[in-house]
C-alpha cells in the first residue's frame, strides 16, 4: 500500500515506507520471544543502514558474508554480529576475528586453517560450521543450496576430523521465500543425519529463506518447529532472514523518458533492470507495477526499457488504461530488498536516490543521493 505521492520523489529513487519496515520488525521480533530464539537481519538481502535504528530495536543483530557488511553491522547495529561467508583468506581472518561473534565456516579445511588463529586473536569467539543437509526445498537452480555437486557446507559424509570437536554451533541454510513447512522438513533431515553433532554444539542456525512476513506464512508453525527444535535438543536457535525483513516495504519510483514505437510501444524509463533491478534479469521474476496489468488486459500495452545499452534491459511488458508519455511516473512494488546490495553502475547509469517515508509524519526524506564520485571511486 503506497502512501507517499511518487510525483513529490525525484527518479530513480527506491523508497522505504519506515511503517512498513516496522511493522515487519515487529512479526519478527515477536517470533523471536514467542519461539524463543534469535532474529538476525541477514545484511546481503537489505542493507540499508539509515533504517538499522530500527532493526536494533527489533532483532538480535546481523548475519555478514564479507568484511564489509560484518563493518556496516557493528557501526549501525553493534548486537551480535556472524559471518558466514563459503571461503575466507589469511589477509580479512585477523579483522573477521575482531568485528565478530561468530565465525561460521564453509569446510572442514577452512576450520583446520584457521580456528587456531581465530582463538589466538579472540579467545571468546563462537566457532560454527555450515553443514548440507542435502535435502532439497528450492527449485530454482540458482538458488538451491542442496543441489548435487554443491559448494556450500558441508554434507554428513564430509564430517570428518577432530577439529570438529572444537564447534560451537551448526548453520544451515536451504530456503528460499518458503513457508514453515519448508523448514519443518529440512530439520527432520538435518536431526537425522547430524545428531551427534548437534548434540556437541550450543547453537544452531536455521538460516534464511523463511518469508515470515508474507501474507499467510504459517507463522504459528514456525514457532512450533523452533519450540520443538528447542525442547528436543536444549540449543539456542538463530533464524538469519534477509527477504522476510524487508518484503513489501519500497519502491523503486521512475520516470518514462521516452516512448517509441517501430510495432511495439516501448517506453525508455530513468532504470535499468540490469543496474537497478538484477534479480528481474538473474532470478528472473516479473516486478509488479502500480496500476499497470498483464500485457492485453488494459487498452494500452507496452514495453518497459532500461537506460542501459545492454539489449535485453528490458522490464518486461505491461498494460495501462492510458498510453505512457514522457514524464510518467512509473512505480515498482516490493524494491526493499535484493535490489540496493545489488546495484551497478554499469554504463555510468545513476544509481536510484534512498528516500525514507515516516507515515506518521507524512514525509519523504532523501537520505542519499548519487551521482559521478560514486561511479569513479569504482574505478581507476
Ligand atoms: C547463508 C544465508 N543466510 C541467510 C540468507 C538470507 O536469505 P533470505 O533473504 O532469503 O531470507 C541467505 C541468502 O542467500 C544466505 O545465503
Amino acid at each position: 500500500m503506497i502512501r507517499f505521492n511518487p510525483a513529490e520523489v525525484d527518479t530513480p529513487a527506491y523508497v522505504i515506507d519506515l511503517g512498513l519496515l516496522r511493522k515487519n520488525l515487529a512479526l519478527l521480533a515477536s517470533v523471536q520471544q514467542q519461539a524463543g530464539c534469535k532474529v538476525l537481519l541477514a545484511l546481503k538481502g537489505f542493507a540499508a543502514f539509515s533504517t538499522f535504528a530500527f532493526v536494533k530495536e527489533s532483532l538480535s543483530g546481523a548475519a555478514s558474508s564479507s568484511v564489509a557488511e560484518a563493518s556496516l553491522a557493528r557501526e549501525y547495529i553493534d548486537k551480535e554480529v556472524h559471518v558466514y561467508a563459503p571461503g575466507y583468506s589469511s589477509s580479512e581472518i585477523d579483522k573477521i576475528a575482531k568485528l565478530a561473534d561468530h565465525v561460521i565456516f564453509n569446510s572442514v579445511s577452512q576450520l583446520e586453517r584457521f580456528v587456531p588463529r581465530l582463538r589466538r586473536v579472540a579467545p571468546t569467539i563462537e566457532i560454527g560450521l555450515r553443514i548440507n543437509p542435502e535435502h532439497r526445498e528450492t527449485e530454482t537452480a540458482l538458488y538451491d543450496p542442496c543441489a548435487p555437486g554443491s559448494r556450500l557446507g558441508v554434507p554428513r559424509r564430509g564430517m570428518l576430523g577432530s577439529i570438529l570437536s572444537e564447534l560451537d554451533g551448526l548453520h544451515f541454510h536451504n530456503l528460499c521465500e518458503k513457508d514453515s513447512d519448508a523448514l519443518e522438513r529440512t530439520l527432520r533431515s538435518v536431526e537425522e543425519n547430524f545428531a551427534p553433532f548437534i548434540e556437541n554444539v550450543r547453537w544452531v542456525n536455521f538460516g534464511g529463506g523463511h518469508l515470515v512476513t508474507r501474507p499467510g506464512y504459517d507463522v504459528d508453525r514456525l514457532i512450533r518447529v523452533v519450540r520443538g527444535f528447542r525442547e528436543r535438543w536444549d540449543k539456542q536457535v538463530y533464524l538469519e532472514p534477509g527477504e522476510a525483513v524487508g518484503l513489501n516495504t519500497g519502491w523503486l519510483v521512475a520516470t518514462v523518458l521516452d516512448v517509441i514505437d517501430y510495432g511495439t510501444p516501448i517506453a525508455i524509463l530513468d532504470t535499468s533492470a540490469t543496474a537497478h533491478m538484477p534479480d528481474i534479469l538473474e532470478m528472473p521474476y516479473r516486478p509488479r507495477i502500480i496500476g499497470a496489468a498483464e500485457p492485453g488486459v488494459k487498452a494500452h500495452t507496452t514495453r518497459l526499457g532500461g537506460l542501459t545499452c545492454l539489449a535485453g534491459d528490458v522490464i518486461g511488458d505491461y498494460s495501462f488504461d492510458a498510453p505512457l508519455k514522457v514524464g510518467d511516473r512509473i512505480v515498482f512494488e516490493d524494491m526493499a530488498h535484493y535490489t540496493m546490495v545489488k546495484t551497478t553502475t554499469f554504463n555510468g547509469v545513476r544509481l536510484p536516490s534512498i528516500v525514507l517515508f515516516e507515515p506518521n509524519e507524512n514525509r519523504l526524506d532523501v537520505v542519499r543521493e548519487f551521482g559521478y564520485a560514486d561511479y569513479k571511486s569504482r574505478l581507476s
